[in-house]
């Protein structure tokens, strides 16, 4: 059996999502075949590109074509209403990180698909990433010991918030967009929550811009045995940058350190065509020549968007939504990185240390 797949929001990331599922089309692993979002022009290019039918109402979509399986690709604030609308039908839902930017919209999708028992897969694809897995081993081994303290870095160039998305990006934060990522990392590796945070934020370089949004977000975990990490998560690195992101995680334990550098990889490229160099990551998402579909794209962002598929897949011939439990990102895993980083929104405005409640 082969899923039925749609999606809502053919944007940016959209994008990147329908490349990987076309490329899952062409081996043969799931029809995928329609695509809705609000701008016609988008639809156009889609059919063209991928042909896939359009729709500017995903309702109508979902009620014309019998879909098993959807990846909702709309900004960080508008999750919840098609989330909400595909469990109504008993469609399996891949949502885009974070679940919400609210725990209220968080826990009424979460009890939407339980209520629906449809599969609701958040797309949180550092946790796929080889050096990822790696550390988490090693902590898991106890080659780090108790981990005392850590700090992560993520930073965007400041085009992401001017450019890409300018019109939301007053409806999201760098915590939300892309410190969230590692919120849930933390999560992820240390198997544990944390139970309080204080947070820092400026808001500077945007507003002088006209984009009531934060510049940067710093705030410090702390977990129940005392242990804590610092998170500093910004989107106004200069687009002079070498990459889109700058990423790095560094954990410290009693027994041993680990530090990844998850933007550097160690490619560097230089081309008369441009004004700066590229530090690239190969892991991420690059295209390859599949000898079965032609160039298809590859790599741990692509991963963490196909198991869904292959999850969807695994139902449809008989595997109970229960026995699929532990492999992978479910919506009650999100809503923790979700809550931490409401807390950490809610101690930037406060002043105050706020005790995290799950
Ligand atoms: N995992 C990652 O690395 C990653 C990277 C970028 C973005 N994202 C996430 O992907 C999601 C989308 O981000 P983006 O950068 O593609 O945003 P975007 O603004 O480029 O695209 C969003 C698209 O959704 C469409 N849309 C909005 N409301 C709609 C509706 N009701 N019906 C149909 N279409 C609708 C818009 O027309 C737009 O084309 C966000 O949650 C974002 O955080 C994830």
């Amino acid at each position: 059996m082969k899923a039925r797949v749609g999606v809502v929001g053919g944007g940016t990331y959209g994008s990147v999502l329908i490349n990987a599922y076309y490329g899952a089309h062409k081996r043969g692993e799931v029809d995928f075949v329609a695509v809705a979002d609000l701008n016609p022009e988008i639809l156009k290019k889609m059919e063209t590109a991928y042909g896939l039918k359009g729709y500017t109402d995903y309702r109508e979509m979902f009620d014309k074509e019998h879909l098993d399986a959807v990846a909702v690709m709309t900004p960080d604030f508008l999750h919840e209403e098609v989330v909400l609308e595909a469990a109504k039908r008993k469609i399996h839902i891949l949502v885009q990180k974070p679940l919400s930017t609210d725990r209220g919209e968080g826990e009424r999708m979460i009890q939407a698909a339980k209520d629906n028992h449809v599969m609701l897969y958040v797309d949180l694809h550092k946790r796929l990433d080889p050096a990822h897995i790696q550390l988490k081993n090693a902590i898991k081994s106890g080659k780090l010991g108790e981990i005392e303290y850590g700090y992560v870095c993520m930073e965007d160039k400041i085009l992401v918030p001017t450019e890409w998305f300018k019109t939301w990006a007053k409806n999201s934060s760098p915590a939300w967009f892309i410190g969230i990522h590692f919120y849930d990392l933390i999560y992820w590796l240390l198997e544990e929550k944390p139970v309080r945070v204080y947070a820092s934020g400026l808001k500077k370089k945007l507003v002088s811009m006209g984009i009531d949004s934060y510049d940067s977000l710093q705030s410090k975990f702390e977990f129940a045995n005392g242990a804590s990490i610092t998170v500093d998560a910004s989107w106004i690195l200069p687009n002079s940058f070498s990459s889109i992101v700058n990423q790095q995680i560094r954990l410290v334990g009693t027994e041993g350190f680990q530090e990844v550098d998850s933007q550097d990889r160690g490619v560097v490229a230089a081309y008369n065509s441009d004004t700066y160099s590229h530090v690239v990551n190969p892991y991420g998402n690059i295209m390859v020549d599949d000898p079965v579909a032609g160039p298809v794209p590859t790599g741990y962002c692509i991963d963490s968007m196909l198991v869904f598929l292959k999850l969807v897949n695994r139902m449809l011939e008989g595997t109970k939504l229960e026995e699929l439990s532990g492999l992978y990102p479910t919506g009650e895993d999100a809503l923790v990185s979700t809550i931490m980083c409401q807390s950490a929104h809610e101690s930037a405005r406060t002043g105050k240390v706020v005790e995290i409640q799950y």
